[in-house]
């Protein structure tokens, strides 16, 4: 994982301790030429914000120009971001909002969430200029290979963002089939990508797009998009939104022996069953702290509320960010249900728990 912000403003001295370390020293080497240019690295993706679209009032796109390291991505994968903040590295997971076209510059669209964090800081300093550390494109979110000549497209809210790299790509390949996006929201002026959307039907005529506002007319319910989309057996359904709607459409699509035909991205973990049970000691080895694992906490909160600084991304499982060896014990992993028995395995602490008593190298 390679989402280190760039170091511009290494202070000389050290440059100068770095010029006198071993050449096989990469972070040395990463410190200098950043130094000279904030966008080379030696082996780590970086890139420059060349464009800023506001595309409504609380969601904005940046237009992101990478580095030689950057490797292209398919559509519907998600990237993550580091930025330094108060002198903190911080990460967040997005969904590249573009087709991969060689060449071409990346799009992240972004929310602001309630809280502060990445996205607010973003939304308030992300100019053209600021040199971003990025991952490789990552993510099984992709459409399958050859595209079903059906497509049910299920957006809800910034859920929209993967489908749009998902419909751009089709529309470059002139794919002929039939898209049928349902495009959830709280109001209309929150709606996203609205021309973009008319553009694209434009350039693919088996494309409609039925849109829906809760504010005006309520909570769409699951059990009424069979209704909206006839014979949904025959569609391929890619689906990504707010976890309660996740959950509601796989349910559904569960007990229309349907779920083989769904493809979903998560950008929440489950939450920990936060049932009264005996509590689990953590044994931390490397910063030597014990503590608890209460009920309803994962690993990665446990540790922090424990006032431990794991590194984290995503906090959904999808980054890897957070990875961590076990040394000992059980662990569950809440996003696959497995269980981790084995000593000296790696496991996420944002999606795992522990069924035992632990030893942690961290
Ligand atoms: S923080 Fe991203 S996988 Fe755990």
């Amino acid at each position: 994982m390679t989402t280190a912000a760039p170091t511009a403003r290494t202070p000389t001295r050290t440059l100068l301790v770095d010029a006198i370390r071993p050449l096989s020293d990469v972070d040395a080497w990463n410190r200098l030429l950043a130094w000279i240019n904030p966008l080379w690295s030696a082996n780590e993706i970086r890139a420059r914000v060349v464009r800023r679209t506001e595309e409504s009032a609380d969601t904005l796109s940046l237009w992101l120009r990478p580095n030689r390291h950057w490797r292209g991505h398919r559509a519907g994968q998600h990237v993550v971001l580091g930025v330094e903040i108060d002198g903190v590295l911080c990460r967040r997971v997005f969904s590249l909002s573009n087709s991969p076209r060689s060449g071409e510059l990346l799009r992240l669209t972004i929310q602001r969430q309630a809280g502060g964090g990445v996205t607010d800081w973003l939304h308030r300093h992300a100019r053209v200029g600021l040199i971003v550390g990025l991952s490789a494109a990552d993510g099984d979110f992709v459409l399958p290979d050859p595209a079903p000549q059906r497509l049910l497209l299920i957006a809800g809210g910034s859920g929209i963002t993967p489908m749009m790299a998902m419909l751009q790509q089709l529309a470059d390949q002139a794919f002929a089939g039939e898209i049928f996006l349902l495009q959830l929201c709280r109001r209309t002026d929150q709606r996203l990508f609205a021309g973009e959307l008319a553009d694209l039907a434009q350039r693919l005529p088996g494309l409609s797009v039925h849109v829906h506002a809760s504010a005006g007319s309520g909570r769409l319910a699951a059990e009424r998009i069979p209704e909206l989309v006839p014979d949904p057996a025959s569609f391929h359904t890619m689906l990504c939104g707010p976890e309660s709607l996740m959950n509601d459409v796989a349910t559904l699509w569960a007990g229309l022996g349907l779920a083989a035909q769904l493809d979903m991205e998560r950008f929440a973990a489950p939450r920990p069953p936060s049932l009264p049970g005996p509590e689990k000691t953590i044994q931390a080895a490397e910063s030597e702290h014990m503590f608890t694992q209460f009920p309803g906490l994962t690993l990665l909160e446990a540790a922090e509320a424990a006032g431990l600084k794991p590194s984290f991304g995503c906090r959904a499982g999808l980054c890897r960010t957070c990875l961590c060896l076990k040394r000992s014990g059980t662990t569950r992993n809440l996003l696959t249900g497995l269980s981790s028995t084995r000593p000296d395995e790696w496991i996420q602490l944002c999606v795992s728990v522990a069924e035992s008593d632990l030893e942690l190298s961290l």
